[in-house]
This record gives C-alpha cells, structure tokens and sequence, in this order.
C-alpha cells in the first residue's frame, strides 16, 4: 500500500498545517512515564517547521468518553513537546477556539474531551478544518480508529482541494509493518503475549498465514492450553474464547506452523510481588494457584525459536513483568529479541516499557508506536486512518 508522504505536500511556507499526533502518553500521578510517542512525532513538526509551516497539533489523551477530565488535559504534554522539539508550544484549553493565538506551534486541547471525535462527526471535523491549509497525520497508533480527527477530517480536506498527507512516522511504520506483511526473512516468528487472548484472536488467525513459528505466553497462553485440555488452576482463561482457541490452533497446525506454548509456568496464589512462587507445569497448575510468568523449561524453548528466526515480531508480555518475580520471562524474551541477528519488530505498551526498563530500545530495528494498530494492520485489515492517505497516483 502506498501512501502520500511529506514529499507530496508541497509548499507549505507560511501556510497552518494541522498535525493529527498520538501523544497518548502513559501517566502516572500526572507525570509522563514515558515520553516515547511524544518524542516520535518530533522528526515531522520539525520538517514541517523547518519548512516554514505553522502548527496546530492535536491528539487525544486517554480515554474521557466524551467529556472535560482535568488529569488528562494535554498541557503536561505540551511542555514535553516544547522541551524535545526545542521550540514553544502554545497549549489551549479548548479543542476549538474561536480564535488561534498568533505562535509557530499551537496544540489544542484532548480531542476526547468532545463526544463528536470518537463518532467521526462531520461538523467536528469542519470545526478543526477552518485552523489548516493542510492536514498531516503522523499519529500511527490512531490509524486504525475510525475518529473525526483520523478520518472524517482529512476527507473534508481533500474534498475542498487541501492536501491531507502521512507524517514520517506513520511513513516509517507502514513502511516497515508492511515489509513484515509481505516479504519477511524467515523463518518468521512471532511471539505474542499480554493477558487477553480475545484481544489478539484476529492476529493469531492472519498471522497464521504468513509466519513460520508462533510463540505464545502471557496469560493469554492458559486460554490455549486449556483449549488443548490442561488444568491451568486459578490462571486467567476466557471460557467463552475456547472454541475460536481451537479453530485458530488447528488452522495453525493445517498450514504447518510450529506452535509453541509454555511448558512450565511460575505460579503463585495471588499477583503479589511477596506471594511464594513455585514453578510447575503449564497445563498441570494445582488449584488454587495460577500462572504468573513463563517457567525456565520455557525461557529455554522460546528463546531456542528465536535465536533461529529470520524475522521477530514481538508483542505483549510474558508474565506480570512489573512484579520482580514475575519479570523473568519477558526480560528473556527481550534480552533473546536484542540478541538475535533477525529483524526485530516489537509493538505494544508493555512490551516497549519492559524493553526500555531493561534498557534494550537500540538492540530492535523498530520500535512501533502503535499497540492495536500494528496489531490490526498485521491482520491485513485496512485501516481508517491510512485509507485515506492511499497514493491513487
Ligand atoms: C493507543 O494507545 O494504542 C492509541 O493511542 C490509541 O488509543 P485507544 O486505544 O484509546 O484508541
């Protein structure tokens, strides 16, 4: 799929360029936690500014439903972006102002906080419409939500002859998710993990398609052996998921993918970092005990594939990683990942947080900024958000 790019935008000296961000940072107690995704958009305002635009930035924060959440207004975020883009942001109270104060870098307030963004409204988008003579989206980990500022916006654009074109991120992203989609070194093995398994059904079916060797851990992984007839004790399994478990392990086992999953689990009664642990069999888990991380017998088989894999997609823990003794499994996984000579792909907030704790980020080819955007792009899904910055040239 192509897109139109930062090369296609043309002159835009002088000219307001609206600049669809992902600045949805993890918050804890109002502080930044990690400011990677602010830091990403940088390369694009800086092009832009370079090139003589003004800005008007925005992006959502969390998840307001609609309404003003005083924890997650965006000026924090604005004084983030001014420090790493070396340049002052104008942070509003509002998502539209009647009037836009004169500076080079305006960044509006949570689009969430108006109902009209999450139902793709029309008369929101024309709103956001009157500040720019041209529209970039650089927000890659919103492309796959049909939103007012992701979709609709850039459609009003485009139908009154304004430009609407891809940032260098989402450039990046798409450039690189998709070489993974269509020619990946192989073998290709994709190690999945996180809690919910109903979160990543349709990834597991596409990736069935394309990958050679399919890891699975996390908690999500009691759902599958389940499905396969362990005992899995108090783990976390989605009962009403067993039956798409199934069809999606035997699809894999018709197109000759090796499945690996846990052999031997830590376990503990409960998710406390004090709990006793004990290590034992994954689908052989006493009652009353439920599995927390990935077992040594596992660290083993896993790193084992991926040591011999081409390419590496990686998204969702292993294990509860933020507890110490819970964080073995996803440690090793990282450390196996930045280890492997394979093309290193990794996605999802976890897992990008356990790679930086472990300070790991420069040992992966790329660090996706989208957690359920990579995922809904490596199902082959088309997504709102790029559709539209499609290169019918
Ligand atoms: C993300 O955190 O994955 C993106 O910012 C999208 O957020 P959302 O899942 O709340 O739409």
């Amino acid at each position: 799929m192509a897109i139109r790019t930062l090369d296609a935008l043309g002159d835009v000296a002088g000219a307001r360029v609206f600049l669809r961000a992902d600045l949805n940072v993890p918050l804890r107690d109002g502080v930044i936690a990690d400011d990677a995704r602010i830091a990403a958009v940088v390369p694009t305002a800086r092009e832009l500014l370079d090139r003589g635009a003004r800005l008007v930035v925005a992006s959502h924060l969390g998840r307001p439903k609609g309404k003003v959440v005083d924890d997650l207004r965006l000026a924090p975020v604005g004084r983030a972006l001014a420090e790493l883009l070396g340049t002052a942001v104008t942070s509003v109270e509002e998502i539209t102002p009647a009037s836009l104060p004169d500076a080079d870098v305006v960044l509006l307030e949570n689009l969430r906080f108006d109902p009209r963004e999450e139902t793709n409204d029309v008369s929101f988008a024309g709103a956001l419409a009157e500040y720019a003579d041209a529209y970039v989206d650089d927000a890659f980990g919103a492309v796959h939500r049909a939103h007012a500022s992701v979709a609709a916006l850039p459609e009003l654009m485009l139908a009154s002859g304004r430009r609407a074109v891809a940032g260098s991120l989402v450039e990046r992203e798409v450039e690189v998710l998709g070489r993974l989609l269509r020619d990946p070194a192989r073998p290709f093995v994709a190690i999945l993990g996180g809690a919910k398994v109903s979160d990543k059904l349709g990834v597991i079916a596409s990736l069935t398609e394309r990958v050679d060797v399919l890891v699975i851990g996390g908690a999500m992984a009691f759902t599958l052996i389940t499905a396969e007839g362990g005992k899995v004790g108090s783990s976390l399994v989605e009962d009403d998921r067993i039956d798409d478990v199934k069809e999606a392990l035997a699809t894999a086992r018709r197109r000759d993918v090796a499945v690996h999953l846990p052999v031997d689990v830590v376990a503990a009664p409960e998710i406390e970092a004090t709990a006793p642990t004990e290590v034992v069999a994954a689908d052989a888990v006493p009652e009353g005990l439920m599995g927390l991380d990935i077992g040594p017998a596992t660290i083993c088989a896993f790193t084992d594939a991926l040591a011999r894999a081409g390419s590496i997609l990686w998204n969702g823990p292993m294990g509860v990683f933020e507890l110490e003794p819970f964080a073995r499994g996803t440690r090793a996984i990282a450390q196996a990942c930045a280890d492997s000579d394979a093309f290193t792909v990794v996605g999802g907030g976890d897992s990008l947080a356990a790679i930086r704790r472990d300070g790991l980020a420069g040992a992966f080819d790329h660090l996706s900024t989208g957690g359920g955007a990579s995922l809904e792009f490596l199902e082959g899904r088309r997504l709102p958000g790029l559709a539209i910055l499609e290169d019918d040239a």
